[in-house]
Parts: C-alpha cells; sequence; structure tokens
C-alpha cells in the first residue's frame, strides 16, 4: 500500500528513480512520473488502465522550464502564462523531440501547465526533468480531490502519496489550444473562458458536449463518471419516475425536505464551492450503491461551465462495446 505523507523528498526520490506518486495540485490530484521517460509513461497508462490515445498533460515550475519542450510560443500564449500560471491553465502547444511520443498519443503537439500548490511546485523544483500528471484515478471514473481519494483506488499500485490537503479549485484545469489559428477551449476548467477573453480576446468553444473532434482526444462523451448510472436534469422532472429510497440527488444549492440521499453542491451559491465540493459530492452519493443520481445543473457561466460539463459527461449513456465498431 502507498505511503501517505508530506515528505517532499520521498516524492522526489521516488520520481528520481524512475517510479510514480501521487502529487496534489490545485485543481484535483495527479499521477505523476517523468515526462522524458517512455518506461515511466508506460506505467502511467498501465496504472490508471487509461487508453494510449489520451495525451498526458507535462507540468514544469515556471514557464523558462519549456524552453526545449515547446517551440516558441505564440504571444497570447505567453501573456496567458504571465497571468494565469501557476493555475488551473494547460496550454497545448507544437512539441520538440524531446517530449516523448508517448506522452503526445502521437500528436505533434504538448499540453503544458505550472500547477499551483506549494508541496507540489518544490518537488517539480527540485527534479531536473518536467512531470507528466494525468488526474490519479482509474480511466474514466471520477478525479481526486483529496489524498484519501487517490489511496482508496490507486492506494496498491503506487509508493507514495504526498498529502497536500483537499484541492483549493476541486476541477481539473482549463484546456486551451494554441495550435491552430485561434485558440481552441478543448476543456472547460479551473480558469473561467471569460477571464481568459478578458486578456486574449474572443476564443472558440466547441458545442456543448462533444468529443471536441480529434482536437482533445480525452474528451470523450462519458467520463469523470461514478459508478451509479446518473442524469443530469431538474431533480424535480426526474423524481417521480423513482422509488426514491434509491434515488441521490446532487444539487447546486437547494435542499429536497425528507429526501434520505441528498448531496448540496453550494449551499452559499458560490460556484467557487461548487467546484470544490463537485467530486466528493459525486463520490458520496455514488457510495451509496444508489439506482440513480439526478444531477442539477448549476449556473452555465463562469466556473459553472466546468461544473456543467463534468456533470454532462458523468451522466451520459453508456454504451455496449461492439467489436469492429
Ligand atoms: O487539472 C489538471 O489538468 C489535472 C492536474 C493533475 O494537473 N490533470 C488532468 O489530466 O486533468 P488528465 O490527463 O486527466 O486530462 C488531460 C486532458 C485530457 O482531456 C487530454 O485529452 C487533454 O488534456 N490533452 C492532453 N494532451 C493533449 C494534447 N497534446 N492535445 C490535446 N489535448 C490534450
Ligand atoms: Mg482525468
Amino acid at each position: 500500500m502507498a505511503t501517505l505523507g508530506t515528505d517532499v523528498d520521498t516524492a522526489v526520490a521516488h520520481l528520481r528513480a524512475g517510479e510514480l506518486v501521487a502529487l496534489p495540485t490545485e485543481t484535483v490530484y495527479g499521477l505523476a512520473g517523468n515526462a522524458l521517460d517512455t518506461a515511466a509513461l508506460a506505467q502511467i497508462f498501465a496504472v490508471k488502465e487509461r487508453p494510449r490515445f489520451d495525451p498526458l498533460i507535462v507540468h514544469v515550475a515556471a514557464p523558462e522550464q519549456l524552453t526545449g519542450l515547446v517551440a516558441d510560443p505564440p504571444v497570447a500564449a505567453q501573456v496567458l502564462m504571465e497571468k494565469f500560471w501557476p493555475g488551473p491553465l494547460t496550454l497545448v502547444l507544437p512539441k520538440t523531440d524531446l517530449v516523448p511520443d508517448l506522452a503526445t498519443s502521437g500528436l505533434p503537439n504538448v499540453a503544458v501547465r505550472v500547477p499551483n500548490h506549494p508541496l507540489t511546485l518544490a518537488v517539480l523544483r527540485a527534479l531536473a526533468f518536467p512531470l507528466a500528471m494525468p488526474s490519479a484515478n482509474p480511466f474514466g471514473y471520477v478525479s481526486p480531490t483529496t489524498a484519501a481519494h487517490v489511496a482508496q483506488q490507486l492506494g496498491g499500485k503506487i509508493p507514495y502519496i504526498l498529502d497536500g490537503g483537499p484541492c483549493a479549485v476541486g476541477v481539473e484545469s482549463t484546456v486551451l489550444s494554441f495550435v491552430g489559428n485561434t485558440p481552441v477551449v478543448l476543456r472547460p476548467g479551473g480558469v473561467p473562458v471569460e477571464a481568459l477573453e478578458k486578456v486574449i480576446g474572443p476564443i472558440e468553444s466547441p458545442p456543448t458536449g462533444s468529443a471536441v473532434g480529434s482536437g482533445s482526444p480525452g474528451q470523450l462523451p462519458l467520463h469523470y463518471s461514478p459508478h451509479t448510472p446518473m442524469e443530469f436534469i431538474d431533480p424535480c422532472k426526474a423524481l417521480a419516475g423513482y422509488n426514491k429510497a434509491r434515488v441521490g440527488i446532487l444539487s447546486y444549492m437547494r435542499r429536497f425536505p425528507n429526501h434520505p440521499h441528498q448531496f448540496q453542491l453550494a449551499p452559499t451559491g458560490a460556484l467557487r464551492e461548487a467546484a470544490q465540493r463537485l467530486y466528493t459530492g459525486l463520490r458520496y452519493l455514488d457510495s451509496l450503491g444508489l439506482e440513480v443520481i439526478l444531477a442539477e445543473p448549476v449556473p452555465d457561466t463562469g466556473l459553472g461551465r466546468a461544473i456543467n460539463d463534468r456533470l454532462r459527461r458523468a451522466s451520459a449513456k453508456r454504451h455496449k462495446f461492439e467489436p469492429n465498431t
């Protein structure tokens, strides 16, 4: 079983030895390994049971450490690094040969970010290599926002979990691609698109719920998903169809009097609070073994867009695997 601790040096030692560790970030916990070492990258895919077509984000301590990893970033990307790093923003840029194809699933572009957590920044500063770091959950399941979440699911597969407390933001980073002529949001996340547009002007967003073509291969329609089936709907409209003892309600801010299983994302109505509590709420309701979780949409603005994106994907229908399709 993984040791849980707060010792940066232990995490660094494991990573230098080519092993994986879980690290805290402000968004979600990540499963970290040497981004330049194909053996470590292969372990990341294996531990997460993640398909190799879904590329990894490469994390560095500061923009200067991108030298050699990406070609000269466009000015707009540099402005965003200056303004939002360290922070929940990932930029997709053309890569150099130094970045292994395994990290980018063969794409000519690499996703990069500087995470905002003091322990993980200390780890990155101590290392002579960048870290590939997907969320530290089995592929497709709900992301972890505490060290305990990681221990529950990956504890048997990694030696060390660096415990940095609960994640302050609670949803993954916004992924913004600078590969085409105009910047495109591949995944809404911790930095609201409105905040990015204030700095660099209009940004394209793919249609709601889409897999964004081949732009971000990991953004599958069914993702971030508990084991219990989910519906993304006003709970009042759906409750009548179920035995209420078997239904969990994930509401935005209201309470449902006399309903046995419920979790309010934001008792105060603040979207920041809803984002922080999102994955804890999903995990709690999933642990009850119910027939269905009814998840209420939150206001679709700012951080709310990332929350609704995750709830929509968590509620996508499961398709039976059909060979040769
Ligand atoms: O907040 C976060 O971004 C967290 C923390 C740990 O940093 N990491 C995270 O990684 O969410 P992951 O692997 O769970 O999600 C990465 C997303 C996927 O949707 C992936 O397809 C996309 O970023 N991505 C990675 N590299 C890409 C690339 N070269 N081109 C397009 N999309 C890419
Ligand atoms: Mg993930």
